[in-house]
């Protein structure tokens, strides 16, 4: 009998799906977004594999609607904060995510949320579509210089070393902070330094750490009030890393200069948008780190690879990390 795969959403980049409907039956909901959680526990019963996003909740529930017959649930994501590892692992289901194929494409967004904040871009922009633009200033619009200015990445693994290669041709000068990582690099040329050092010597702060329970709020008052009142946070990790209300906090009262943010503790948001994207100051994205036609392809390319490779008995290309 043909096994049963199902994908959260019935529309991906690239010929991913069409591999997946080739050799297996594939299953999905009606909607352009993922079902609501009852329709996609009866779409999952019988389900061999499952291709998820990486907002996508995978918790016991689901494994459990699937049922003995699951094998693998592959993300099309780096992250898998929202996957319920211990369920998984307890019903002996394979978990796979995608790291590697979007690190340079989530590191030129990042790059272009630190132009954008520090220049001030976006309110520029604003600005001249307003019709504002009616006289020329010399003190109109201006940023901060990110030439020349320190930036401190922090999680150092594939995502923040290509943030740190992009800063190095910028002339910028590297810390970065990362349990794994955590003496000087040569290439590019970085000082490995504590987080306390990074957040006080850092003008460009990079978020590039999973969010795990260690990493939830990493990023809260305190360490926003030892930042300097020039500093800039960007985030293009998980919202959940940052205290949002105490970054809200320390931009009113003007402790750090500016953020950029890709990602955020509810998403998506709909039209009930977080205060910070409308707070001057902030540059704010809608989760699109990786939303290149090619990186996404790739992305849903890996994830049916896993797929394939569990169902026919082999290891998995990039299991979840150990
Ligand atoms: C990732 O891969 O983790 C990106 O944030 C998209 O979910």
């Amino acid at each position: 009998m043909t096994q049963r795969v199902l994908t959260t959403r019935p529309a991906l980049p690239g010929g991913g799906l069409g591999r997946l409907a080739d050799r297996f039956d594939l299953v999905c909901g009606e909607g352009r977004g993922r079902p609501e959680p009852a329709e996609l526990r009866t779409l999952a019963a019988g389900a061999s594999g499952m291709l998820c996003l990486g907002n996508d909740r995978v918790d016991a529930a689901l494994l459990d609607a699937a049922g003995p017959s699951l094998k693998v649930v592959a993300l099309a994501s780096a992250g898998f904060d929202a996957v319920d590892r211990d369920a998984a692992a307890e019903r002996g289901v394979v978990v796979t995510h995608t790291p590697g194929v979007l690190a340079e494409t989530t590191a030129d967004l990042t790059f272009a949320l630190i132009l954008m904040a520090r220049r001030r871009l976006g309110a520029a922009r604003d600005s001249l579509a307003a019709g504002e633009w009616d006289v020329f200033r010399m003190d109109d619009y201006l940023g901060l210089d990110v030439h020349g200015a320190t930036l401190g990445v922090v999680g150092y693994g594939q995502i923040g070393r290509a943030v740190a290669r992009r800063a190095h041709g910028f002339g910028m000068r590297l810390l970065h902070h990362s349990p794994s990582t955590p003496g000087d690099t040569q290439d590019p040329p970085s000082r490995g330094v504590d987080l306390p050092t990074l957040l006080a010597e850092a003008d460009v702060v990079s978020l590039n750490v999973p969010l795990t329970p260690e990493t939830r709020h990493l990023v809260g008052a305190a360490e926003l009030a030892a930042m300097k009142p020039t500093a800039t946070l960007v985030n293009t990790s998980r919202g959940g890393v940052v205290d949002e209300e105490a970054l809200l906090r320390a931009l009113r009262e003007g402790a750090i200069h500016s953020a950029g943010l890709d990602v955020f503790a509810r998403e998506p948001m709909g039209a009930e948008l977080s205060p910070l994207v409308r707070e001057p100051r902030v540059v704010t994205l809608p989760h699109v780190g990786s939303a290149t036609e090619a990186t996404r392809a790739a992305m849903v390319d890996l994830a049916v690879d896993n797929i394939l490779e569990v169902l026919a008995g082999r290891p998995a290309r990039t299991p979840l990390p150990g």
